[in-house]
């Protein structure tokens, strides 16, 4: 559970970091999977303009792995308690950002989209990141504007040409009046990491022209009575499937990762 701290971080600057969230088991297996899914050819696995992998959507409902990450209690819990009430999967993708060629995601907020594309009613749902590989300053972190949370749902274009996926973008001023007052934050560390932001919070990362790939699992939890009301996206981007999602054990990851280690050796 979060500390009364913690929430009160979450509530003013927007998000709360808390590095090393999951073991380096429950992560390596996380991991090749997600290499695993890339290779497959399937409407869910979205690439770049150069073919590299952008993004697989909705790995939770064809491999174990995510499967049982998309009911870890250690996710579940805290924003079941944020919310105060139970939560649903909106959205699963694992983002690449692949080495040399990760290709940027231009400044925006997800609410944004969940309330125009999806008709979300209110910004109830929880945007959780968790570290596949070291996030570095250097290959593409997510980048956050703190407090920027707290203005509401701002003016966006819909950009369809920029990436390969099409996002509604903020343009340059009110970026730069945000940041004036709240700064950037890029948050880094080891796999296992595990960053929760709301989906009023600004934010976007640059391309990655390093050899070190830049994998993150976002996960997008809604609360129940939040779901959402006009969808227009596919199912396995933004999910009509509203019930509400039963937690693991603790161990059930990991004991899964163990399993598949035992199984290879
Ligand atoms: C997102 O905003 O949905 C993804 C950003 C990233 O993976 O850097
Ligand atoms: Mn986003």
């Amino acid at each position: 559970m979060l500390t009364e701290q913690q929430v009160r971080q979450f509530h003013e600057e927007g998000y709360l970091f808390l590095p090393d969230t999951f073991t380096q088991d429950e992560v390596a297996v996380l991991k090749s999977e997600a290499e695993a899914i890339y290779r497959q050819e399937r409407p869910e696995v979205w690439r770049e303009k150069s073919g590299a992998p952008r993004t697989a959507f909705a790995a939770h409902l064809y491999n174990e792995a995510h499967g049982l990450l998309a009911r870890h209690p250690g996710m579940i819990r805290p924003v079941e308690q944020l919310f105060g009430e139970q939560v649903y999967m909106h959205q699963y993708k694992i983002n690449a950002k692949a080495s040399f060629t990760g290709d940027v995601w231009q400044w925006h907020q997800d609410y944004g989209t969940w309330a125009r594309d999806d008709g979300m009613p209110e910004p109830r749902a929880m945007n959780i990141a968790v570290f596949l590989d070291e996030v570095m300053p250097i290959n593409g972190p997510l980048m956050l504007v703190p407090r920027s949370h707290t203005h509401g749902v701002l003016a966006a274009g819909h950009d369809t040409s920029t990436t390969s996926y099409p996002l509604w973008t903020l343009d340059e001023q009110t970026v730069t009046d945000l940041v004036e007052k709240g700064g950037i934050v890029a948050p880094t560390g080891k796999p296992g990491g595990l960053l929760l932001f709301h989906g009023n919070l600004v934010h976007g990362s640059a391309g990655n022209i390093t050899p070190y790939p830049r994998k993150i699992v976002y996960l997008t939890l809604n609360a129940v009575s939040n779901y959402i009301r006009k969808p227009t996206r596919p199912e396995w981007i933004a999910h009509t499937d509203f019930t509400p999602i039963v937690p693991t054990d603790d161990g059930a990851l990991t004991r899964y990762a163990q399993r598949l280690q035992q199984a290879a050796a």
